[in-house]
């Protein structure tokens, strides 16, 4: 069993532990297959290499493969806490560059909307644990399922990914109108991947940009642009990280900047808990 924190940390006092301001960036897409798993896991290495403390939890609940991704091999998942059985700390796992991951496990059939019980549950189990990261970054899986949009309006941020593919692009202005329309969402951040260069990155972000602007009233942030690159599934082959294992690829540079750019992001100027955030923002308003 591997706990979150080192024996060095356990020792220190909570006040010491508990990082002021935890962000929470959720990642998700409209379609399946745009890179979201590889996006959360490199940005991850380069937030923690840009000096974050950075937590992944997998939600991609019931397919998650984060751990199949890195290579690690969990010995309980979420499905475990989400039973009741175990808690996050029980399943924590330590990647590359000093990340740290909850894995979904893949075990279950696709657990594609949580009960309020396992939405209370995960919630106070996250108030041990992601107080004391920088970073919590959430892996979803793709469309519009209520756990997606539970994950999305949870967070602070939210990373849509788009390919250049039109189906790419149709099925995210559907996940933004649903998250805008009926979550209340105003902020997405979209990444472009699997482009040949920045010219093609920026016509597709202005497809969905003009799409959104035009027909939910909503303009979206440019966070920038993966190339599509034969070295990404070489490293997914070896189940490591590009930006570990071929650090000098035009991926991974990409993926260094994007997390570089991320890492700057002002602190959210909310409660010190990250679930006291997450709990609020999930009360419904009247
Ligand atoms: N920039 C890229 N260059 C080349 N191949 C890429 C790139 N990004 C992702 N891929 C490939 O796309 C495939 C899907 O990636 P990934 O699993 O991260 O997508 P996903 O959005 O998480 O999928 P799902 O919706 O099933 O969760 C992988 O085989 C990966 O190797
Ligand atoms: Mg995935």
């Amino acid at each position: 069993m591997k706990n979150m924190l080192s024996e060095q940390e356990a020792t220190m006092p909570t006040v010491a532990q508990e990082s002021p301001c935890t962000h929470v960036i959720t990642v998700t897409s409209g379609k399946g297959g745009v890179g979201k798993t590889n996006v959360v896991v490199n940005l991850a290495v380069g937030l923690a290499q840009a000096g974050k403390r950075v937590l992944v939890l997998d939600a991609d609940l019931g397919l998650g493969n984060i751990d199949v991704l890195l290579g690690l091999v969990p010995r309980y998942t979420l499905e475990q806490v989400l039973c009741g059985s175990h808690h996050l700390s029980d399943i924590v796992l330590q990647g590359p560059a000093g990340i740290q991951v909850l894995p979904a496990g893949s075990g279950l059939p696709h657990l594609t909307s949580l009960t309020d019980t396992q939405q209370l549950l995960l919630q106070s189990e996250l108030e041990h644990v992601a107080g004391t990261v920088d970073v919590l970054l959430i892996d979803t899986g793709a469309g519009v399922s209520p756990n997606v949009t539970y994950f999305a309006s949870a967070a602070q941020e939210t990373i849509v990914v788009i390919s250049p593919e039109p189906t790419s692009l149709t099925d995210a202005y559907a996940l933004i109108k649903v998250l805008s329309r009926q979550h209340r969402e105003r902020r997405f951040n979209v990444l472009v991947n699997m482009v040949k260069n920045q010219r093609e990155a920026a016509q597709t972000f202005r497809k969905l940009d003009a799409a959104a602007e035009r027909f939910l009233n909503i303009h979206l942030e440019y966070l920038g642009f993966i190339p599509l690159d034969d070295y990404l599934p070489m490293a997914v082959m070896e189940q490591r990280a590009v930006t570990e294992r071929f650090p000098c690829s035009p991926a991974a540079r990409a993926f260094v900047q994007v997390a570089k750019k991320i890492a700057e992001w002002p602190d959210p100027q909310l409660p010190k808990s990250t679930v006291q955030f997450l709990w609020q923002q999930l009360i419904p308003m009247s």
